[in-house]
């Protein structure tokens, strides 16, 4: 899909060439921009419009009690005298938040949809130009349109080509100048951020038959096309020679040969510390020999979301290409019963040196990303968060909304809450309490890799942050998040690409008037200066 950004005047949309049109209506907006300068007058007889432009549109539709209520309302108008496009569809936005927005473009896409569905090119005015209110907008669309066609060719594409978003033009002075070259900034980030969902969403989506670990290795490689970007695809032979027993462990049960894929993007400077992203990429979670049970276990497929998400991410970085250094790394490999699988009770040596337990082979993620996490410390990253589909326990603590979020030092925390509140891509924190970590003692290991079955997410967490040493590092469970089990929007979601995007443009930004050389967010305890020395 086709985005463009344009600054227009909302009556000059009349004779605009474009399939249909979709206006958001905020009150407020309109009436202080002076764009609905005769509303009272239309109201008074609004049995009898006089004034078919637009904005004269717009000022009747305002007064119309029907549209009134607080939840966004719309309305369908077709063959408007004077205006080009066909249908016109206003959608009222309820409250100011950014999820009023979002709800309301739900609304009006989903009226377009049923209206229109062969519309190929839609242009949509905005009331302002704010840069998280027009990503929201691209988002919304790229959403709505949609379509997983991989394994379903019969599945109609949709139709919808081109998108153009029309801001409006507040005036000439320097501020507006400003919010413009802001707009396009954030009409480019707006952009790469839906390829990389999209990307995200292809991979999850895919059954597990088409998304195996070589599969995956080829797709991660597909993106160093990207001059920004290398890959390298590592098998089972390096693998045992790092030393990724844990890893390794889990593989063991699967005919489909393991990978560890590893991705750089160098946005910044060589001396400057990348910013470490590790996914879970179990294409499939059978749960191993402690089987899980029949009914749904096809959203096993989906237990490489956080993979899919890294991949997601390296894809809109090569797009926008910030001043950053990002690594991806992503362990891929089923989860599978065999004569040859680990078995309950078998204790491992993971590539830290510490021996585990394994006390439940369905809980499989953290054995690959423990490895992966070890690995993660030659990069000497500034951050290091690791994205992972980990625990039904998530589901449970949050649902479907929020994504789990744990985090050593605050500052990490505090700033990826912020990112996914301003992408509308949700994390809420939980506790590392050391007291957690109790139940993962184990009498003939390091430690158990499952404690009993009290605050699962964090117990998985706790085990993981046993690898991590003083690193600075976030880890974000999206069991919950990253796809829906059903519903016509049944599928990935393609988070947390918008929240992990905003994060590292952020950090790049920041970058530019901080050295990137040392950890600087990390508070400096007892242990983060211990690392340093190290
Ligand atoms: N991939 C699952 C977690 C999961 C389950 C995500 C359902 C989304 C929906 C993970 O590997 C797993 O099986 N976790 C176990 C851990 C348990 C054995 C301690 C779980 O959550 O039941
Ligand atoms: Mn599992
Ligand atoms: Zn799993």
């Amino acid at each position: 899909m086709n985005f463009e950004l344009k600054f227009s005047a909302l009556n000059t949309l009349s004779t605009v060439k474009t399939g249909a049109l979709l206006i958001l209506v905020d009150p407020k907006h309109q009436e202080a921009s002076g764009q609905i300068k005769n509303s009272k007058s239309v109201a008074s007889k609004k049995s009898e419009p006089k004034d078919s432009s637009l904005s004269g549109l717009i000022a009747q539709s305002l007064h119309a009690a029907h549209l009134q209520s607080k939840s966004p309302r719309v309305q369908l108008l077709w063959n408007i005298p004077g205006v080009t496009a066909n249908p016109v569809i206003l959608a009222h936005l309820g409250a100011a938040q950014l999820k009023d927005l979002k709800n309301a473009l739900q609304q009006g896409l989903s009226t377009l949809k049923t209206a229109a569905p062969e519309c190929a090119h839609l242009s949509i005015f905005l009331p302002d130009v704010s840069g998280q209110r027009l990503q929201t907008v691209m988002q919304a669309v790229a959403d709505s349109a949609y379509v997983y066609t991989t394994t379903k060719p019969s599945a109609k594409a949709s139709n919808l080509s081109k998108v153009s978003l029309h801001a409006p033009i507040l005036g000439q002075t320097p501020k507006v100048q400003f919010d413009q070259s802001n707009a396009q900034e954030a009409f480019r980030e707006g952009a790469a951020r839906v390829e990389g969902m999209a990307f995200a969403k292809e991979w999850g989506n895919r059954p597990a038959n088409h998304a195996t670990p070589t599969m995956l290795g080829k797709a991660a490689l597909s993106l160093a096309k990207y001059p920004k970007i290398n890959v390298q695809v590592l098998g089972p032979r390096e693998v045992a020679k790092l030393g990724m027993g844990s890893f390794m462990s889990v593989a063991k049960g699967s005919e489909e040969p393991l990978r560890f894929i590893v991705m750089h993007y160098n946005g910044a400077p060589k001396s400057s510390a990348p910013v470490v992203l590790v996914g879970k990429g179990i294409t499939f979670d059978t749960g191993g020999i402690s089987l899980k049970p029949g009914a749904g276990m096809d959203e096993m497929k989906f237990d490489m979301c956080g993979a899919a998400s890294v991949l997601g991410v390296f894809k809109s970085l090569g797009e926008l290409g910030p001043k950053i250094n990002v690594v991806g790394l992503i362990p891929a490999c089923e989860n599978m019963p065999d004569g040859r699988a680990v078995k309950p009770g078998d204790v491992v040596t993971s590539m830290s040196g510490q021996t585990i337990e394994n006390l439940n082979t369905d809980a499989e993620g953290r054995l690959i990303l423990c490895d992966a996490l070890t690995y993660a410390e030659r990069f000497k990253p500034r951050a290091i968060i690791d994205i992972a589909t980990l625990t039904g326990a998530c589901i449970i603590a949050l649902g479907h909304l929020r994504s789990g979020l744990f985090a050593a030092q605050d500052q990490l925390a505090a700033d990826l809450m912020e990112a996914g509140e301003r992408t509308l891509d949700p994390c809420w924190r939980l506790p590392l309490d050391e007291e957690y970590a109790e139940g993962l003692k184990s009498n003939f290991a390091d430690t158990a890799n499952v404690a009993d079955r009290s605050a699962g997410s964090i117990t998985a967490a706790k085990f993981l942050q046993r690898f991590v040493g003083t690193m600075n590092w976030a880890h974000l469970d999206i069991a919950g998040s990253a796809w829906k089990s059903s519903g016509p929007g049944k599928g990935a979601t393609g988070r947390p690409v918008p929240l992990l995007l905003s994060y590292l443009i952020e950090e790049a930004q920041a970058a530019q008037f901080t050295p990137l050389t040392s950890t600087p967010k990390a508070k400096s305890s007892t242990t983060a200066s211990k690392r340093k020395k190290a």
